[in-house]
């Protein structure tokens, strides 16, 4: 049997879990996550000790015994420590976002109102770095983008592919109540809001598709040309009323944003994504093509329908993720990290440390992500109007 390929997490808390159980589910290819290391001694302990594996007190020591380093770590943490493990010979699994502007380092930064033409510029210089990184190290990057491996974006691709169609215009959304994370909502740690946060994810689904569209015609991918968005700060409005269903405790980011792109061929995307949906994570992109239309839900699912008369009855059952309530219908997700293409991200990611190939989700989508995330910042603070993708 061959060596298996040597993994250490950085981070121990939510992504670090779903990133834990995902690398459980590989087949085919064996893989040791060999301990993790966060900068909270109590969680990295705790992490580890449930595992069975090593707690690492610095990242210089989870380097030394690993192949791959995956980042669950804050967005301002992705470049210097993907940067510093790529020098040292590690593949990278990077957590969205893969990077972007996180201020100057002085107290006086407020990203919601802080040039976005300087952000737009740093986050792509931060790209490139991480890129030329990776090629001056031979090794791979990873995107953990698990969109791109969620079943039903996976089945839009085939059918698009095959079919030979063109996309025409898609729109999308992922939403919901507020993040958990306390790093969340404070520029600085998360380079931006429900944008960078949230619409990531539709976004790099919609541009993995029209990426796909130009591969299969014409041997090259159809890349977004200009944006033109919005951004809003609806709970911090005066007349916001709060009724204490969604999270409020934003520091300098937006909760609610919405992205329009034009591609390279004229056709069009619409990303939404907020902090203001009750009701579990909203999660969907849908394909209008010139010869099929695709709805691809991620979440909410209707594979199970459950009718709840008592919210104790479900105390003990996990249902769906930022559900609300457990009383009345309901919609659990029989294998939620599936549906959110989660084991199939690290089964792609474990196979291309093995055979050197390629994953579906790289840096390059990565960076065309970001560019037109923080191209979209740039839009919204000119108040909509068109900026063009560089
Ligand atoms: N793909 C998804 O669906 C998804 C979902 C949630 C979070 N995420 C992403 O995962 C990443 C982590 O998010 P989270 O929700 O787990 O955050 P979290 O706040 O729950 O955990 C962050 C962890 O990183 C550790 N950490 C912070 N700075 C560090 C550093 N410099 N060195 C080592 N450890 C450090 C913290 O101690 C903590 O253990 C973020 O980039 C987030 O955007 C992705």
């Amino acid at each position: 049997m061959a060596e298996p390929i040597r993994v250490g997490i950085v981070g121990a808390r939510f992504a670090a879990q779903f990133h834990w159980e995902g690398y459980q589910r590989v087949y085919g290819v064996p893989v040791q996550i060999v301990g993790v290391t966060s900068t909270s001694a109590g969680s990295r302990e705790a992490f580890a000790r449930k595992r069975g594996i090593t707690a690492f007190s610095s990242f210089e020591e989870l380097c030394d015994a690993s192949e791959v380093i995956d980042l669950c770590t804050p967005g301002c943490t992705h470049e210097p420590l993907a940067v510093e493990a790529l020098r040292r010979g590690k593949h990278v699994v990077i957590e969205k976002p893969f990077t972007g502007y996180y201020g100057p380092g002085n107290s006086a930064f407020r990203g919601n109102i802080f040039p976005k033409e300087t952000m737009l510029r740093e986050a792509m210089e931060s790209c490139d770095r991480l890129l030329s990184a990776a090629r001056g190290a031979g090794k791979r990057i990873c995107y953990a983008e698990n969109w791109i491996y969620s079943p039903a974006v996976q089945k839009e691709r085939e059918i698009l592919v095959k079919s030979g169609g063109q996309i025409l215009w898609m729109i999308g959304d992922e939403s919901h109540s507020g993040s958990h994370s306390p790093y969340y909502g404070i520029w600085k740690f998360s380079g931006g809001g429900s944008l960078v946060g949230k619409g990531c994810h539709p976004l790099s689904a919609a541009l993995y598709l029209k990426r796909a569209e130009g591969e299969a015609r014409d041997a090259k991918p159809i890349r977004p040309a200009s944006v033109s968005a919005r951004t809003h700060e609806i709970t911090r409005l005066k007349r916001f009323r709060d009724t204490g269903f969604i999270r409020t405790t934003y520091d300098d980011i937006e909760d609610y944003a919405q992205v329009h792109i034009a591609f390279e061929d004229g056709t069009v995307a619409d990303i939404f994504a907020s902090e203001l949906v009750l009701g579990g994570v909203h999660n969907w992109l849908e394909v209008f093509a010139n010869n099929h239309r695709t709805r691809c839900n991620l979440s909410q699912i209707d594979a199970l329908e459950t009718y709840n008369p008592k919210e104790e009855f479900l105390k003990d059952v996990y249902l769906t993720e930022k559900l609300g309530t457990k009383q009345g219908w309901s919609h659990p997700a029989p294998d939620e990290p599936w549906m959110n293409g989660y084991p199939q991200e690290f089964q792609d990611f474990m196979e291309c440390v093995n055979t050197g190939r390629e994953p579906l989700s790289g840096g390059e989508l990565a960076r065309d992500t970001i560019a037109v995330l923080y191209s979209a910042y740039l839009s919204a603070e000119r108040r909509g109007q068109e900026v063009e993708i560089a």
